[in-house]
Formats: structure tokens, C-alpha cells, sequence
């Protein structure tokens, strides 16, 4: 009788820096840096959106630049440094960090109030900083049209260059304003400007409450 043999792959150890944290890992060669990080470090800030490159909800840093990590298998990153979004705030270049412990941009999503179920947000604010950076650094998008000056965190660039990060509750508005306030531009209040349209609609005072709605019907 033939003796069993094993069908399972070898593992592979694969050390990497997680949000500043010296880690070690074994894993399968087929083991994406996602599952790497979510099922065997317990590193949940990325998340599993599609698992095929289309969401963005698994974006890190990585090195530096923001990554799909369901893109990339975690043996190819033996000795990376990744940062995620919970290790945003701390790790914030030059201490930038807020009292709460926010990155800039994250403190920008609050701000702007950039999210509803927050699902997409850690993906969100990953990809924001390495655009921010990309930016900042120069680096020309499918929209810049001067390709020679400098690059502006404009409304259509920063959409241009979220546009890989999906979000299923449709915050893009409040998104693309967190950004671009993290940029250090000042995008119009939505809020203030929607109760000002409701006020010039239907009179002053109107967008305050019930009570001045039901004043206005009974005259
Ligand atoms: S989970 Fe990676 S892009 Fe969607
Ligand atoms: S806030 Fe819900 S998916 Fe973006």
C-alpha cells in the first residue's frame, strides 16, 4: 500500500513591519498580502471588498505608496513596511498626528463628515495619503493638463485619483471634500450651502425646524 503523501504546500516565513511593529508570518506562496495581514496577523483595517482589484477597500501603504493588497501575494514582500489605517495616526509624518491620535486626512473625513457605513474609509484614507503624496511629488493623473507644472489637488484631480476606491454608500461628495481639505484647500460647505438653497426656497427660517414649517403652512 502506497504511503500517504502530503498534498499541502510548504510554508513560507515572510517578516514584515505593520504599522511600525516587527512581525513574522508563515504562509502558503498563494497567500495574498490581504489575507496575510486580516486572517494570520489580525490586522483588520484593510478590508475584503471584491478580492479582485476593483473596490480598493484593501488599500495600504506599502513602502511608501498605496497598494491593493488582494492584488499581491504576501512572499513577495518579505522585509516590506506597511502601514494601514489604524497605524495612520501614529505614524503621521513629522508627529502631524491630532489629539485624537488622526492623521490629518482622517481628521479631514471627520471633518467633512466623508463616510456612512465606513466600510470603504480605512481603503479611503490609505489611498488618499499616497494620492496627497503623489501630488505632492509631482506625479501627473490621466486628468492634469499641465504636464510640466505644478499639480493641484483640484475637485476633478483628487476624483480622478480616488476613482479606484469604490464606496457602496455613495459619501463621494464629503469624500473628495475631506481630501482636498487634507490638501489645504478650502472646498464650500455643503451643509451651509443646502440649508441657504432650502432658506431661499421657502423663506428664512424654514430650514431651522418643523416648528417654522408648520407656521408657514397655517398662514
Ligand atoms: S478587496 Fe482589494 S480591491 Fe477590492
Ligand atoms: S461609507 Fe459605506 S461603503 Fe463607503
Amino acid at each position: 500500500m502506497a504511503s500517504p503523501t502530503s498534498t499541502s504546500p510548504s510554508l513560507i516565513t515572510v517578516a514584515i513591519t505593520v504599522d511600525g511593529e516587527a512581525r513574522e508570518v508563515e504562509v502558503e506562496p498563494r497567500t495574498t498580502l490581504l489575507d496575510a495581514l486580516r486572517e494570520r496577523l489580525g490586522e483588520n483595517a484593510p478590508k475584503k471588498g471584491c478580492d479582485h482589484g476593483q473596490c480598493g477597500s484593501c488599500t495600504v501603504l506599502l513602502d511608501g505608496r498605496r497598494h491593493l493588497t488582494c492584488l499581491t501575494l504576501a512572499v513577495q514582500h518579505d522585509g516590506a513596511d506597511v502601514v494601514t489605517a489604524a497605524g495612520l495616526g501614529r505614524l503621521a509624518d513629522g508627529g502631524d498626528a491630532d489629539p485624537d491620535g488622526l492623521h490629518p486626512v482622517q481628521r479631514a473625513f471627520v471633518d467633512r463628515d466623508g463616510l456612512q457605513c465606513g466600510y470603504c474609509t480605512p481603503g479611503q484614507v490609505c489611498s488618499a495619503v499616497g494620492a496627497l503624496d503623489e501630488i505632492a511629488a509631482g506625479h501627473p493623473s490621466h486628468v492634469t493638463e499641465d504636464l510640466e507644472g505644478e499639480v493641484e489637488a483640484s475637485e476633478v484631480e483628487v476624483r480622478e485619483r480616488l476613482s479606484g476606491n469604490i464606496c457602496r454608500c455613495g459619501a463621494y461628495p464629503n469624500i473628495i471634500d475631506a481630501v482636498r481639505q487634507a490638501a489645504g484647500s478650502s472646498p464650500p460647505d455643503r451643509v451651509a450651502a443646502a440649508l441657504a438653497a432650502t432658506e431661499q426656497r421657502v423663506g428664512p427660517g424654514a430650514a431651522a425646524g418643523p416648528g417654522s414649517d408648520t407656521k408657514e403652512q397655517s398662514s
